[in-house]
């Protein structure tokens, strides 16, 4: 397997991905938005497979935020399109190479054409191993804490929890994430240096990588730049350089 002069054993287990700049990387070019995000899809099938090929057990990306719902009614409807057609294209792709999809985020406020491959992907993919790929969909990183403390609130209602029990696994656990390890990369495209209501519980020790790189434009070799600066990082978790030698 290639590595591209990357250290096969400190790769990150869980990469998480905000795919943004599509639409600049249209206006650049004179086309229209959906035409970047056109482009974006063939960015995505570079990730999953790269990650696949390197042993990365988890890719995160955020595709669409609930937040995105705000955008014109006509590039809304054509982000669906495309999603569906993505998630149709790609069925057999993954089953060929053993990817599992799962998806987070509000599911009900998507087409019901879009929840119906999207559904069919999931649980034919359920038993595939090789790299799970999270696709946030209507996703935003409060929703999901609200639904979770809803969720907890409701077991101390009902008894089945104490709110002494209430930690941080427990809430870890409880989000949409779930047993999935927090990310140790986030990666943002098209030089936004800011979040966007991705992922916010989740990243509290995760490394940021911020490229000025548009999505369209994120090639095999941008990713494995990102790869390889993170394998430059050191994680320190709030100890010192000296007890990190100590190991
Ligand atoms: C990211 O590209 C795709 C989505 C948010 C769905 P954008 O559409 O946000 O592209 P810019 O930021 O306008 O360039
Ligand atoms: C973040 O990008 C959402 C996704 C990439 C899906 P946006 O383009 O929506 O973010 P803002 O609005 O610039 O913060
Ligand atoms: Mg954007």
């Amino acid at each position: 397997m290639e590595l591209y002069g990357l250290e096969k054993n400190r790769l990150p287990t869980h990469v998480a991905i905000i795919m943004d700049g599509n639409g600049r990387w249209a206006r650049l070019r004179g086309k229209s938005r959906i035409e970047g995000h056109r482009e974006g899809t063939a960015s995505v099938r570079t990730t999953v497979e790269l990650s696949r090929n390197l042993g990365i057990r988890y890719l995160s990306l955020y595709a669409f935020s609930s937040e995105n719902w705000n955008r014109p009614h006509d590039e809304v409807e054509g982000l669906m399109g495309l999603l569906e057609n993505y998630l149709e294209v790609e069925q057999e792709r993954m089953m060929r190479e053993g990817v599992r999809l799962v998806a987070i985020g509000d599911r009900k406020r998507l087409p019901a054409s879009v929840r119906r491959v999207l559904d069919r992907n999931i649980s034919l993919t359920r038993n595939n191993t090789a790299l799970t790929v999270i696709l946030a969909l209507s996703y935003s990183g409060r929703g999901d804490i609200v639904k979770t403390v809803r969720d907890i609130a409701r077991k101390v209602k009902a008894g089945q929890c104490e709110l002494a029990d209430i930690d941080e696994s427990m809430i870890a656990a409880n989000t949409e994430t779930g047993p999935i390890p927090d990310p140790d990369l986030l990666i943002r495209t098209s030089g936004e240096m800011r979040i966007s209501n991705f992922f916010l519980w989740q990243i509290p020790y995760t490394e940021l990588y911020i490229t000025p790189t548009l999505w369209p434009d994120f090639s095999e070799q941008q990713y494995i730049k990102a790869l390889l600066e993170f394998q430059r990082r050191k994680r320190r978790f709030g100890k010192t350089d000296e007890q990190l030698l100590q190991g």
